[in-house]
């Protein structure tokens, strides 16, 4: 019988292109998801379980009918300039949720935990290269509750016996080539998806916040990795637990970094067509510089990204752009 493996998030962005590479890995995907920024369409590798994770006994329920061999947990509220003005609504959803899904899963017997942690909460490091032994002082609270979230599972794993791999992303673009699932959030808020949408005129420009940052051209430099890479990971991270290997931390990046103006440069020469751009004042929370080597998750994982060049994950999500997106 094929082992399940309960995916929170599984309607979203990354969780969908993790529930296609668990399926595609012989694993069965039970997406647990209350839907409230993730897709039904976006279920079509395994079952669907609608629930909340505020609300324990639901996921007790979903832990008991499916005894899957591990926890995948995506499911989180996710963005930086949103956290800055209700970061009570961060703090609370997804740490609260995060106690809830740990609790229950460990209760349960389910002691294998893939985690989506990131890289904000590494926060300001003049001009580094961050590595997992940086120190993680995160300047918004999306970054916050995540890091919180690490110290549960490591809790957990000295109370429990939790075997936890965190990974920490940076930032995740593209989408599936083969088109059955893709990036679309309702609203969107990342660089990508809304350039895409200035180009096609369903926004008047992309704004570029902030000009005045200490980087050769102003503007903030992230470290973007495609997410079919970074879902492979997940498979390996799992496969990881599942030999005993025990607790580990892994960055997903790429080792190189792009501002907000050289992703507009590179989206024009792969759509040809001009990104229409205004300029505005930064957003509240968004570091200077974050990009990261993968080092370890290529050594100890055998991690190979092959499409995390900015042209085939913009090329990638330009395709989605135009034939896919989910409906309400
Ligand atoms: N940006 C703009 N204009 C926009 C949108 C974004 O200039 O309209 C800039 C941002 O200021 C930032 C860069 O583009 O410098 C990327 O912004 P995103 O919103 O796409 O992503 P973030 O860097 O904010 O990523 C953060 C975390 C990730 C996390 C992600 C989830 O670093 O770990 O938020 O929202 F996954």
């Amino acid at each position: 019988m094929s082992k399940k493996v309960l995916v929170t998030g599984g309607a979203g962005y990354i969780g969908s292109h993790a529930c296609k590479a668990l399926a595609r890995a012989g694993y069965v995907p039970v997406t647990f998801d209350n839907i409230s920024t993730g897709w039904e369409e976006a279920v079509k590798f395994g079952p669907l379980v609608k629930g909340d994770l505020l609300d324990k006994p639901a996921i007790e329920a979903a832990l008991a009918e499916h005894a899957p061999i591990a926890v995948m947990h995506f499911a989180a509220l996710s963005q930086v300039g949103e956290s800055m003005q209700v970061p009570g609504k961060y703090w609370r959803e997804n740490v609260l949720g995060a106690v809830n899904l740990v609790e229950a899963a460990v209760e349960a017997g389910c002691k294998n935990f893939v985690f989506s942690s990131t890289c904000a909460t590494y926060g300001e490091h003049d001009n580094v290269l961050l590595d997992e032994n940086t120190p993680q002082h995160p300047i918004n609270a999306y970054g916050g509750s995540k890091l919180a979230i690490e110290q549960i599972l490591a809790d957990f794993s000295a109370s429990h016996g939790l075997n936890h791999v965190i990974f920490r992303y940076f930032n995740v673009a593209g989408a599936d080539p083969e088109g059955e699932v893709g990036e679309f959030h309702q609203p969107e808020t990342h660089l990508i998806p809304l350039m895409l949408d200035a180009i096609e005129g369903k926004r008047p420009a992309l704004t570029i916040f902030g000009t005045d940052y200490p980087t050769p051209d102003g503007t903030c430099i992230r470290d973007y990795v495609h997410v079919m890479d970074l879902v492979d990971a997940h498979v390996l991270g799992l496969k990881w637990l599942e030999e005993g290997k025990g607790n580990r931390v892994f960055n997903l990046g790429t080792g190189k970094g792009f501002s907000v103006r050289e992703v507009v440069e590179h989206s024009n020469s792969v759509t040809n067509k001009p990104v229409p751009i205004t300029e505005g004042p930064r957003r509240a929370g968004d570091c200077t510089k974050l990009v990261s080597g993968s080092e370890r998750a290529e050594k100890e994982l055998g991690w190979t990204p092959t499409r995390s060049t900015l042209e085939t994950m913009i090329a990638d999500a330009w395709r989605w752009h135009q034939n896919g997106h989910y409906e309400k």
